[in-house]
């Protein structure tokens, strides 16, 4: 990447020993002006050459056709690009509309150095960082609003129940359930894929029914169904993948038979940032009467999501992987299919009447939620779902698709390295593995460097031995990461190559 000087006018404010305009916008996030990586749209033209089949700087990673990219602040033609910068002047990124200085200003973890650098954050498919507006969120909520939901006649009952059941209803709205009666609040997608195995599945299965998987799963979405196999008498059978990584449907489709009984499936994969081919994946399974979970945990935060116009039975999704607090996720379900299901788990508030005798369980969601419920968590889950709406998940991917396009096309040119996960279709991750470098020295090389990357098996073993490993170094994307810092991870990646 070539350095460039910000000119404002013919004039470089920097003559003058003034701040330029990227400086300040810098400056303004917090972010050391000496680090702040400073670009221009030229520095990220393609430059086609050859990878794996496919030439890596003609836009390698496509994105859903529902997809249309026209906010790239890589791509000098894209339509929404500022005036300011069709004119040839420089500036900072934008991610939709929202210029990326003002988000990282959201975040203020990503102002902490590490080992003496600016913390590089690139482990955001283990978790993400948070924005003010939630830490705040969570913060009025202790201080004004705190009470249990549902069951006090005073004021701070009121405020606490309108603020999870407006969490709930916006929790709705972005993944285009129906109702917020469709929502059931949970502690994770690890919860949800648990409860929809346990309430939902398990009293459907008799010996020898199949449920059908993909490869691509990780363990919380295998072990639940592996449990319910294994009480019922069912069989696991799973979807395989190509070389690339992509769920091979021709397979998939053979799977079905007449002892089938469920199907559930990642719509990103962790290990390999693959995004499934899901409206197939559903209409197959419809097609021969079968409903289907779909796993958002790693597509929620990247791609627009439409529960409704997909036509899941069930989805389910993390809210620290949005953003969003830890201990907090969602399992849509239609109605009929919750209707349906059995209770999850017995106690409080599921109930309409108790006796000795017998007890009366109420509708959905409540029927799901025995208990007290993570009423702060979820009211900053709200909070989250609110600031990635106020950015818009279009700009979001189009953002996060040019930082993967990057990534992709300066870690491929490094030697002895092979990336993992070449789909054509991809989101987020760069998983790797360096010859003679271990994955635990990787990931020790980078955070020297001040860049937080997961190394390992990323709780997905068979798809990761799929491929011959036991591990990879997984690089992975947010909206709030920027262009200099994928050439920073690429740098030290070739600084560790060499040191060999
Ligand atoms: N599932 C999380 C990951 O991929 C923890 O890292």
């Amino acid at each position: 990447m070539s350095t460039t000087t910000t000119r404002f006018a013919g004039l470089d404010p920097g003559e003058f020993g003034l701040p330029g305009e990227q400086e300040l916008a810098a400056l303004a996030a917090g972010y050391p002006a000496a680090e702040y990586p400073r670009y221009s749209a030229t520095d990220f033209r393609p430059e086609p050459t050859e990878f794996f089949g496919f030439k890596t700087g003609n836009e390698p990673y496509s994105l859903p056709a529902f997809f249309t990219p026209t906010v790239s602040p890589f791509n000098p033609a894209a339509p929404a690009r500022p005036p300011a910068q069709a004119a040839g002047r420089e500036a900072l990124p934008r991610v939709g509309d929202t210029p990326l200085s003002a988000i990282r200003a959201d975040f203020p973890i990503l102002s902490e150095t590490v080992e003496g650098h600016p913390l590089i954050w690139l482990d955001n498919s283990a978790t993400t960082q948070r924005p003010r507006q939630v830490i705040d969120r969570i913060s009025r909520y202790y201080e004004h609003e705190n009470s249990n939901v549902h069951r006090g006649a005073h004021t701070l009952a009121d405020r606490s129940t309108d603020a999870y059941e407006k969490a709930r209803a916006t929790v709705a709205s972005f993944i285009g359930a129906p109702s917020p009666d469709n929502i059931i609040w949970v502690r994770g997608a690890t919860e949800g894929l648990n409860l929809a195995a346990q309430a939902y599945v398990r009293p459907l299965l008799r010996a020898g029914d199949e449920i059908i998987l993909t490869h691509l799963e990780h363990h919380a979405n295998i072990v639940p169904w592996q449990i319910i196999a294994q009480e019922t008498g069912a069989v696991l059978r799973v979807a395989p993948v190509d070389d690339s990584g992509q769920i091979i449907v021709s397979e998939y489709l053979k799977l079905f038979n007449r002892k089938t009984r469920f199907v559930s499936a990642a719509h990103v994969s962790n290990a390999l940032g693959t995004i499934a081919p899901i409206e197939e994946l559903i209409s197959v399974a419809h097609a021969r009467g079968v409903r289907i979970c779909v796993d958002g945990a790693q597509s929620a935060s990247h791609l627009p999501i439409d529960v409704a116009a997909l036509d899941a039975d069930f989805f389910v999704f993390s809210g620290h992987k949005i953003y969003g607090p830890t201990g907090i996720g969602a399992l849509y379900g239609k109605a009929d299919a919750l209707e349906e299901a059995a209770p999850y788990q017995g106690g409080g508030n599921m109930i309409e009447d108790v006796s000795f005798e017998r007890t009366l369980y109420r509708q959905a969601p409540a029927k799901f939620e025995a208990g007290t419920g993570n009423i702060a968590d979820a009211v900053g889950l709200g909070a989250a779902l609110d600031y990635v709406s106020s950015i818009g998940l279009a700009g979001i991917a189009a953002y996060e698709h040019e930082l993967l396009s990057q990534g992709t096309r300066e870690l491929a040119k490094i030697p002895g390295l092979r990336l993992v996960g070449t789909a054509a279709q991809k989101t987020s991750v760069l998983s790797f593995v360096l010859n003679g470098v271990s994955l635990e020295q990787a990931a020790k090389g980078l955070n020297s460097r001040g860049i937080a990357v997961r190394a390992g098996h990323h709780c997905a073993q068979p798809i990761l031995r799929r491929f011959g490993l036991e591990g990879t170094v997984r690089p992975s994307v947010a909206f709030y990461n920027t262009p200099g810092e994928i050439e920073a991870l690429a740098r030290a990646v070739r600084e560790l190559a060499g040191s060999r």
